[in-house]
């Protein structure tokens, strides 16, 4: 289950890649455009804002995240289903995908059958986290490994992104030409376990949701709010900072 109350409380930062990524896609008539991962749809307007004659899917598998969607919805030309990235199967002009991909494992099936669904001429927009090396998710994983919790956290893992250069590889590898980049933000959080906030919407949710317990999920979360606080000291004028690494990619097939 996704929160999407959560989730909005970073909206800003985590709408600016979204952005840089909109931003680099190259403007060719596209007519179909899928935005897998949608969330709550309100971004995926602006996709299909940008290309007003193609007709727009925004896909979620999370009817939370989705709740509010239909308000966005433009007949004949936005609509949102809920459907797994892993039913995802139908050829498309566009495919984008905003800080969803990092949530599926098996990168090295997943994106190869993905970019086989990009028609000629088409183009795979994707960006996701790099972030699995961070100390925040190096210390989740060490706290889920090593507690009275880690019997019921035996299926969830840390889902591995590729080094950027795979992804590279792979899609040039297919015939696309790609344009890629890493990006290191500085997030300059305030109040108080504002990292945990932030890993609250995303990452941890998967583990907290596992927790049937709601004790076991306070000992959790105070067990991991004090070790970020060690790995993420507030600054003396009360702001922390978080640096924050994600990875793009554009890839274009030749017109
Ligand atoms: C971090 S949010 C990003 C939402 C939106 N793309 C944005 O840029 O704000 C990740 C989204 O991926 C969705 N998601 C995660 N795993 C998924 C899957 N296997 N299939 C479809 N959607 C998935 C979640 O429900 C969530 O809405």
């Amino acid at each position: 289950m996704r929160d999407p109350v959560q989730y909005a409380r970073y909206s800003d930062e985590r709408s600016r890649p979204f952005y840089t990524l909109l931003s680099r896609v190259p403007d060719r008539p596209y007519r179909e455009i899928v935005d897998l991962g949608c969330g709550t749809g309100v971004l995926t307007q602006d996709i299909s804002e940008r290309w007003p004659d193609a007709h727009t899917v925004g896909t979620d598998n999370s009817p939370q995240m989705l709740a509010t969607s239909s308000k966005f919805a433009v007949p004949g030309r936005l609509e949102f289903i809920e459907q797994d990235v892993a039913e995802f199967n139908q050829p498309v002009d566009l495919l984008f995908s905003n800080a969803t991909l990092q949530w599926l494992v098996d990168h090295d099936t997943l994106f190869p059958r993905l970019a086989k669904l990009v028609n000629p001429g088409g183009v795979f927009a994707h960006q996701m986290p790099h972030s699995f090396d961070l100390p925040s998710h190096r210390l989740m994983e060490e706290i889920a490994l090593n507690g009275p919790w880690t019997p019921k956290l035996r299926n969830w893992r840390q889902i591995g992104v590729m080094p950027l250069k795979w992804y590279i590889d792979l899609l040039m590898d297919m015939g696309f030409d790609v344009e890629a980049w890493e990006t290191e933000y500085f997030f300059v959080l305030q109040g108080d376990d504002p990292v945990l906030e932030w890993v609250k919407g995303t990452s941890l949710q998967p583990i907290l949701s596992r927790l049937d317990d709601e004790q076991e999920r306070a000992a959790f979360t105070q067990t991991y709010a004090e070790a970020l606080r060690n790995a993420y000291p507030k600054s003396s004028n009360g702001s922390t900072i978080y640096p924050f690494k994600r990875i793009f990619f554009v890839a274009s097939l030749p017109v």
